[in-house]
């Protein structure tokens, strides 16, 4: 658990959710649809009962950097500055979309920084979203309303949300639910606010602090099968 001192540590340097179009070339898209496809993959938490998503994992804190993850590096410090390092990343490909969660991560005591997500494969755009609420106190998905609550496998299943950071205790705005997150009983996004929907397209870099609220768009109501993304995990070198 973060002291409090180290959860403002971390706010202080929360910035808004940046998007940045056409950064991510062809080649590279190209490169790491083969990595994922030549890969072993995996389903995480398989042996808890976890049905998916199908993930390549690669941690360089865990297994060293290799020379294949060099390009991936050079374009997060091109993204972020050079003051940070990965520590892990997954290349998922999900048929069904991500609901509200945060990417928090307090196994290692690392000064998370922010996430970037690369879009590299799927029919059509679709859209990605990010609230103003923020959560640190270990990684979750969020719950409120579910009856039963479903079993997460590494994330906590939130149901209180009197922790969330800016949690406003209002319901969910109806036109945003029915727009783009129709995947999510309105009642698990009470308190929340929209921060940004921006574009989940190919080429492009969307970058969030870990801890913010983020969830996929409903792609399944614009009959999109499956898309291929990439997250990258970073943390803050204070040197
Ligand atoms: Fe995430």
């Amino acid at each position: 658990m973060r002291t409090l001192e180290e959860k403002e540590k971390i706010l202080d340097r929360y910035k808004p959710t940046h998007y940045k179009v056409g950064v991510v070339s062809k080649e590279m898209i190209g490169y790491l649809l083969d990595k994922f496809r030549g890969s072993e993959k995996i389903i995480k938490y398989k042996e808890a009962g976890s049905k998916g998503p199908v993930v390549m994992n690669y941690s360089p804190d865990r297994e060293g950097m290799k020379p294949w993850f060099e390009p991936v590096q050079d374009l997060v410090w091109d993204l972020l500055g050079s003051n940070c390092y990965v520590w892990g990343s997954n290349i998922f490909r999900v048929e069904k979309p991500h609901i509200a969660h945060n990417d928090d991560y307090t196994e290692k005591n690392y000064p998370i920084y922010k996430t970037v997500v690369l879009p590299l494969e799927i029919s059509k755009p679709t859209n990605f979203v990010t609230f103003d609420q923020a959560y640190l106190d270990g990684p979750v998905k969020l719950f409120r309303g579910y009856d039963p609550v479903p079993e997460s496998y590494y994330n906590k299943s939130l149901t209180d949300y009197s922790d969330i950071i800016n949690y406003t205790d209002k319901p969910f705005d109806k036109e945003m639910h029915e727009k783009y997150l129709s995947h999510i009983p309105i009642e698990a996004l009470h308190g929340l606010t929209v921060e940004k929907v921006v574009s989940w397209t190919p080429g492009n870099a969307i970058i969030f602090d870990m801890g913010r609220i983020h969830s996929a768009s409903n792609f399944i109501t614009q009959d999109i099968k499956y898309k291929i993304g990439y997250s990258i995990f970073t943390a803050k070198d204070y040197n």
